[in-house]
């Protein structure tokens, strides 16, 4: 059982034993159960009722339980995007690749089969936490949310809000169009999952360049008559979107951290994707209110131009909470692995830039960002993250033989090298089964 206590803080149990209950809670964690205790150990814990013998697994070696993967960063409707329009800067992508494909998802057949896909798509890649922009569409959001709760994902799920700046086809009508829809999805999700055991829905202004300033204010006072909604955007992606903002908001000189408090959209609750371009003083706003990143290395060396990412070891030395995104459209991988991977790359090339006074990620780090990381930006880590007792048990049996290209193990390896082969090289078909609050949900 692999989990992480902290960034740099990985730990491997050999031989644990992990009681689920029948909510789904992780009940017990047991370190030095060899298999031949589990039989006396089990007992000694008096469960009621007793376990049936077919509740039991043990697994082989080559095998890792590690928590399910959070996704703190992705657009839905860009599931049948992915990998087109790569290096174009980001308001040319937008224009040209993002609206025509999203504005598609007016109609509510099209919308069920391309969620359908996506949703059976990201669990298959172990994501069992997802925070969803939909497109601008009530009606297809709401598709978003019935097939996650269906399928037993976790997720974040928001009609995304966009009334200017976007072609006739595809923008909300008005302000007050756009605030009422967002209060259907709302109340959608409440009546699908009233006490939430999955399902939110997330404040999701695309980002200001696609909201009237009247939008952001009615979306900041949703965000203050709701405290229980988590809220997300885009911020400081990239230059031409930086200077476009600038244009329309001159009033804040620049500064989108500025910006977005002004209109009550920056809490503990807010995810903020990308963050790639950021003064010392926007740094210590999102310290300051306890703002979350969604860091999104894929995207930002595809899609985007400037092609850079976040300053993440900067910002984990500043405590400021960060996760990873997939970022789905813009970028050509909606593996969170590839997400880790490329984390790690672009650290390197921030280390470089830093002359070597940002250390690059490791693979402890990655994986916590992956986890842990993207739990505490969606204030989850209450509920998920990892396995301590008390939490709801999201996870991922990874099988380290399976057929495919990692890494061919050595009889020799240990665990924590089998973890390293798998981070670094497995893929999905690595993942034999995946558990949301104990459910198991692969297709
Ligand atoms: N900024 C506004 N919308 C988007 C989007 O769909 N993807 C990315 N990467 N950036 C955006
Ligand atoms: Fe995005």
């Amino acid at each position: 059982i692999a989990h992480s206590l902290e960034p740099s803080d990985l730990i491997i149990l050999e031989n644990a034993l992990l009681v689920v209950d029948s909510n789904g809670i992780i009940a017990h964690l047991i370190e030095n159960t060899p298999r031949s205790s589990v039989p006396s150990v089990l007992s000694s814990l008096n469960l009621s009722p007793a376990p049936a013998p077919e509740a039991v697994r043990l697994l082989p070696r080559g095998s890792l339980l590690i928590p399910g993967f959070v996704d703190t960063h992705n657009h839905a409707p860009q599931w049948a995007q992915r990998g087109l329009g790569q290096s174009m800067h980001i308001l040319d992508w937008l224009d040209r690749v993002t609206f025509p494909n999203e504005a598609r998802f007016a109609d509510p057949t099209y919308a069920r089969r391309v969620y359908t896909s996506c949703v059976d798509g990201f669990l298959r890649q172990g994501v069992t936490t997802a925070s969803y922009y939909g497109s601008l569409h009530a009606e297809a959001t709401n598709i978003l949310a019935d097939i996650c709760l269906a399928k037993g994902q976790r997720a974040f799920v928001g009609k995304c809000n966009m009334d200017r700046n976007a072609p006739a086809y595809y923008r909300d009508a008005s302000v007050e169009a756009s605030l009422e829809d967002t209060e259907k999805c709302i109340a959608h999700i409440r009546k699908i999952d009233p006490e939430g055991r999955l399902l939110k829905h997330v404040l999701t202004p695309r980002f200001a360049i696609t909201c009237d300033p009247a939008l952001l204010e009615g979306l900041g006072k949703i965000a203050a008559a709701n405290p229980d909604l988590p809220i997300q955007t885009h911020f400081n992606e990239a230059e031409q979107e930086m200077a476009f903002t600038r244009e329309l908001f001159p009033q804040f000189g620049g500064s989108e951290a500025d910006l977005y408090r002004h209109y009550g959209l920056l809490n503990e609750r807010s995810i903020l994707a990308h963050c790639c371009h950021m003064t010392e003083y926007e740094i210590s706003v999102l310290k300051e209110l306890e703002c979350g990143v969604a860091h999104c290395p894929v995207s930002n060396m595809t899609v985007g131009g400037g092609f850079m990412a976040a300053p993440v070891r900067y910002f984990l030395k500043r405590g400021i909470k960060v996760g990873l995104g997939t970022d789905s459209g813009g970028g050509f991988s909606s593996s969170i692995l590839d997400a880790m991977r490329q984390a790690l790359v672009a650290s390197n090339a921030r280390e470089v830039m830093s002359q070597g006074e940002d250390k690059g990620l490791d693979i402890r780090e990655i994986f916590y960002l992956a986890t842990l990381g993207g739990a505490r930006v969606c204030c989850l880590d209450d509920k998920i993250g990892n396995f301590k007792v008390g939490k709801e048990f999201d996870a991922l049996v990874i099988d380290a033989n399976a057929p495919g290209v990692m890494t061919m193990l050595e009889d020799e390896d240990s665990t924590r090298t089998i973890f390293d082969k798998f981070i670094m090289t497995g893929d999905d078909r690595n993942i034999k089964e995946v558990y949301v609050r104990g459910r198991s949900v692969k297709v």
